[in-house]
């Protein structure tokens, strides 16, 4: 592995290639993709209950069929082979597996995972399973949620249940999936389940709750796993890349990249806050000042089970800032130019976030990094010839792959997961946004693979040279 210090930032080699052992891969989620959200025993989640609420998504669209991938995992694990896709990433809908929670198993869910889990090595393809894709079981939510202390035993029953129940055929495992956004969105905004703008100060402690929660599952992986796991954590953030490779640029975008939001009431989109605690044990010494008004108890043995050593740092990485060093020393966000690149659900298109975040990330961190999501949505059609033409996504892919085998020679950068493997439920957007590589008609369930599917294909054959 590269011996890593802040001088091997700059500058960025054009020279550079994968690893020949770089993992790649295409990423879903459950209540995102699966549909069947009454079958087989599935208990509810706040999402089931959400999206039946008048109002809440596009159109009033629900994850109730979403792809039927419950039914069409088969066909769904031969299109990932036949893209050549190494790794798949998914997330078990822990209702699924546990109705309420805890307590009582349902065999038929976790029949379901070990199905799909089956069907994909038999294909050669790793599974790398999420535990929390903001499935929240809907009667623990009743119990208080994130808010319960409780939830970090529950989050630690379900955790050794997984590993008992999977963890023979699964050696890679994310705990949860930005934190940041199910807090964030879910309990700030209130436009993600369960649409509750909570008080501040109760953000404070679902999110440490939630920290907590991750220390315990990963202690339960390693009590329970039936082999050496490789446990992550995977949470999301803005990226911030130099306007320049000059050393006062890169220390500007690396500055601001893990400084906290001036406005407290985004308080949760930040990296040091949801990162530092799992990886040094400490929040960042800025937020305990800063924040102190709306901070729960927090003791030495919190942060101890917070930061359980790990394995690997999962980020999902869409975009970034640009930053320059201001005349006055400090950081400087570089505003877009008019008319910049952006993609359909309107978010910038800024490649150099996947050389520079994951440099900055590494840097810090010290730990292997694997980008658990990165894509775009595009406005994608079927066309007179029965094809998906996205040249968008492939130009997408392109660049944002270009910067990040930049980084892949700097850092420790291990692989890269497309969000996603194909459209899907895109949450409050409903199906109005297609991220996949693979189109889904959701009238007849019929699946075609893009052109960028194709494209990425052979990408994955060269591992990057072409
Ligand atoms: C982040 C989330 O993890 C995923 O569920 C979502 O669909 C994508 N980003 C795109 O918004």
């Amino acid at each position: 592995m590269t011996n890593f210090s802040s001088e091997s930032l700059s500058p960025s080699s054009d020279k550079a290639k994968f690893p020949s052992d770089f993992v790649w891969g295409a990423a879903t989620s459950s209540y995102q993709i699966e549909g069947a959200v009454t079958e087989d025993g599935k208990g509810a989640h706040i999402w089931d209950i959400f999206t039946r609420e008048e109002g809440r998504i596009f159109e009033n669209h629900t994850g109730e069929i979403a792809c039927d991938h419950y039914h069409h995992f088969k066909e769904d694990v031969k299109l990932m082979k036949e893209m050549g896709i190494q790794a798949y990433r998914f997330s078990i809908d822990w209702s699924r597996v546990l109705p309420n929670g805890f307590g009582t198993v349902n065999e038929k869910g976790i029949a379901f995972y070990n199905a799909l889990i089956d069907e994909l090595l038999k294909n050669d393809i790793e599974p790398y399973v999420t535990l929390y894709h903001w499935e929240l079981p809907y009667e623990l939510y009743k119990r208080g949620g994130w808010l319960n202390p409780q939830i970090v035993e529950w989050f630690g029953d379900y955790a050794r249940l997984v590993a008992e129940r999977f963890s023979d055929r699964v050696k890679n495992f994310f705990t949860l999936n930005e934190p940041q956004c199910f807090i964030g969105l879910g309990f700030l905004t209130g436009d993600h389940a369960p649409g509750v703008q909570a008080p501040l100060r109760d953000t404070f402690e679902m999110a440490h709750n939630a920290l907590k929660a991750h220390g315990k599952a990963v202690q339960m992986l390693r009590a329970y796993g039936k082999q050496k796991l490789c446990i992550g954590y995977a949470p999301t953030a803005s990226m911030c890349y130099p306007a320049t490779e000059s050393a006062q640029d890169i220390e500007a975008a690396r500055t601001a990249l893990f400084s906290l939001p001036a406005d407290k009431q985004n308080w949760t989109w930040n990296v040091s806050w949801w990162s530092d605690p799992v990886f040094f044990g400490q929040y960042p010494k800025e937020g305990l000042v800063k924040y102190e008004k709306y901070l729960p108890k927090i003791t030495d043995e919190d942060m101890k089970l917070i930061s359980q050593p790990i394995d690997m740092y999962g980020q999902n990485i869409y975009n970034g800032q640009c930053v320059r060093m201001g005349k006055d020393g400090k950081p400087e966000f570089v505003k877009r130019y008019e008319g910049f690149p952006k993609t359909a659900i309107d978010w910038p298109v800024t490649p150099e976030c996947l050389n520079w975040g994951p440099r900055f990330l590494y840097e810090r961190y010290q730990t292997p990094i694997y980008i658990t999501e990165n894509g775009l949505s595009c406005h994608d059609v079927v066309s007179l010839d029965g094809k998906v033409h996205d040249p968008n996504r492939i130009d997408f892919l392109a660049r944002y792959l270009g910067e990040l085998k930049k980084a892949a020679t700097a850092a420790d950068i291990r692989g890269y997961f497309h969000w996603s493997l194909m459209d899907n439920f895109e949450w409050s957007k409903g199906y109005s946004e297609r991220f996949g590589l693979i189109y889904v008609d959701y009238r007849t369930q019929q699946r075609i693979m893009k052109d960028s599917a194709y494209w990425y294909r052979d990408y994955i054959k060269n591992n990057g040279e072409i």
